[in-house]
C-alpha cells in the first residue's frame, strides 16, 4: 500500500485519482492544515470507491506509527507541507519545524517499519536563480527564502538517509508551476486567502472575486518584459509520480528530477490564454516586481523522459481551460 502524505491537497488529491487508476491501493495522511474533507469526498467520487484516510500530523511520531500499525505501507509518496514563499519569510521556524522536522519524524517512522521508498515533492526553487535556461537536475543548487531552504534541506537530508543505508530508495521531483484541474471541474487548486499564485488569481479575477491582477514587473529580460515560467498540467504531475512508483525498484542512487513540460510562458501569455479559454476579459495594473521572483525558469526535460518515460501531455490551453471549469463551477472552492 502507498502512503500520501498531504494526499487531501492539490497536488495530492489529484496524484490519489491517478495511483488508484494505475492499480495501486492508497491511504491518505493529512492534517487538513491546508486542504478540506470535501476535496477528499470529491476525489471518491470520481474513482468510485472509498479512500483510507487518517487524520494526523506527519511530526506526530504517534500517528504516523498508527498508520503503520493499520496499513501495510511499502511506499510513501510525501507531499506534505506548508508551500507558501512570502509566509516563509515571516514564519520561518513554523516552515522548518513542519516540513523539515516533519520530513525527518517521516524517515524515522519509515526506517522503524522497514519501510525505505520514499518520492518526495521538490521544486524548481533548488535552482535559485540559475544563470541559463532551460534547467538541468544537474544546475547548482540555491535558495532565496526558507521555503527554498527547507526543500534544499530535505533533499540533503533524504541523500544522507540514502547514504547511511543504500537500500532506501529515494526519487526527488521538481516541479516547475502546478497549474490545471482534473477535468471533471470537481476537484482543483483552493487557496485559502489571496492567491499568490498566477493561475488561481487569474481564475478568481475571471469569475469576479478580484478586482484586477496586478502584474509584478514588464521590465524583466524576457520577450515581453513579464516573468517567463513552465506550467505544468496537475494531471501530468500526477502521472508523474505514477512513473516514479513504477519504476523506484530500478534506481540504486537518490534521483532527483524535472517535472515540468519544458516550455516557457510569460504573464500576458497565460493571461491571453485564459481569456481564451473563459472568454472573460483580465483587467491588470503593471506593478512593481515581487521580492524574491526571477526572469524565467524551464525545465530541461530530457531526463525525466529518459528516466521515467514521462513528458507532459496538455498544454497551456487544456490548463486555462480546466482551471476555469474548477473555478467556474467552483467560485468558493471546496466552500
Ligand atoms: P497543498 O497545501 O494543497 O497540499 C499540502 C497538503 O499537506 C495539505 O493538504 C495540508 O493540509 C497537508 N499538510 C501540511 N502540513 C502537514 C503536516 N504537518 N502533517 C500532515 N499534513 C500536512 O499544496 P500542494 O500545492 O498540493 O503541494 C504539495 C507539495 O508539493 C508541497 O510539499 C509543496 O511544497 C510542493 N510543491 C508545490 C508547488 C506548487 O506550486 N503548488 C510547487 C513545487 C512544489
Ligand atoms: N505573477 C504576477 N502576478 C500575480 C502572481 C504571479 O505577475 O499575482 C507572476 C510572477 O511574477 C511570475 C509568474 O507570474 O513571473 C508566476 O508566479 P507564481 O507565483 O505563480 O509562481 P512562481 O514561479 O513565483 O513560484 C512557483 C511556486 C513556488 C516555487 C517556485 C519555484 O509557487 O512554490 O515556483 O519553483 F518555489
Amino acid at each position: 500500500m502507498v502512503l500520501v502524505t498531504g494526499g487531501a491537497g492539490y497536488i495530492g488529491s489529484h496524484t490519489c485519482i491517478s495511483l488508484i487508476d494505475a492499480g495501486y491501493e492508497i491511504v491518505v495522511f493529512d492534517n487538513f492544515s491546508n486542504s478540506s474533507h470535501e476535496g477528499i469526498k470529491r476525489v471518491e467520487k470520481i474513482v468510485g470507491k472509498k479512500i483510507a484516510l487518517v487524520e494526523g500530523d506527519i511530526r506526530n511520531r504517534k500517528d504516523l506509527q498508527s498508520v503503520f500499525d493499520t496499513y501495510n505501507i511499502d511506499s510513501v509518496v510525501h507531499f506534505a507541507g506548508l508551500k507558501a514563499v512570502g509566509e516563509s519569510m515571516q514564519i520561518p521556524l513554523q516552515y522548518y519545524d513542519n516540513n523539515v522536522c516533519g520530513t525527518v519524524a517521516l524517515c524515522e517512522v519509515m526506517q522503524k517499519n522497514g519501510c525505505k521508498k520514499i518520492v518526495f515533492s521538490s521544486s524548481a526553487t533548488v535552482y535559485g536563480d540559475p544563470e541559463t535556461v532551460p534547467i538541468k537536475e544537474d544546475f547548482p543548487l540555491s535558495a532565496t527564502n526558507p521555503y527554498g531552504r527547507n526543500k534544499l534541506f530535505i533533499e540533503k537530508i533524504l541523500r544522507d538517509v540514502h547514504r547511511s543505508d543504500p537500500t532506501w530508495k529515494v526519487i526527488m521531483l521538481r516541479y516547475f508551476n502546478p497549474a490545471g484541474a482534473h477535468i471533471s471541474g470537481t476537484i482543483g487548486e483552493d487557496p485559502d486567502n489571496i492567491p499568490n499564485n498566477l493561475l488561481p488569481f487569474i481564475a478568481q479575477t475571471a469569475v469576479g472575486k478580484r478586482e484586477m491582477l496586478n502584474i509584478f514587473g514588464n521590465d524583466y529580460d524576457t520577450p515581453d518584459g513579464t516573468g517567463v515560467r513552465d506550467y505544468i498540467h496537475v494531471v501530468d504531475l500526477a502521472d508523474g509520480h505514477v512513473k516514479a512508483l513504477d519504476k523506484i525498484d530500478n534506481f540504486k542512487e537518490v534521483m532527483a528530477i524535472n517535472l515540468g513540460s519544458g516550455d516557457g510562458y510569460s504573464v500576458f501569455e497565460i493571461i491571453h490564454a485564459f481569456e481564451k479559454a473563459s472568454g472573460k476579459q483580465i483587467p491588470y495594473n503593471i506593478v512593481a516586481r515581487r521580492s524574491g521572483d526571477i526572469a524565467t525558469c524551464y525545465a530541461d526535460t530530457a531526463y525525466a523522459e529518459d528516466i521515467l518515460g514521462w513528458s507532459a501531455k496538455y498544454n497551456i490551453d487544456k490548463m486555462c481551460e480546466d482551471v476555469w471549469r474548477w473555478q467556474s463551477k467552483n467560485p468558493d472552492g471546496y466552500n
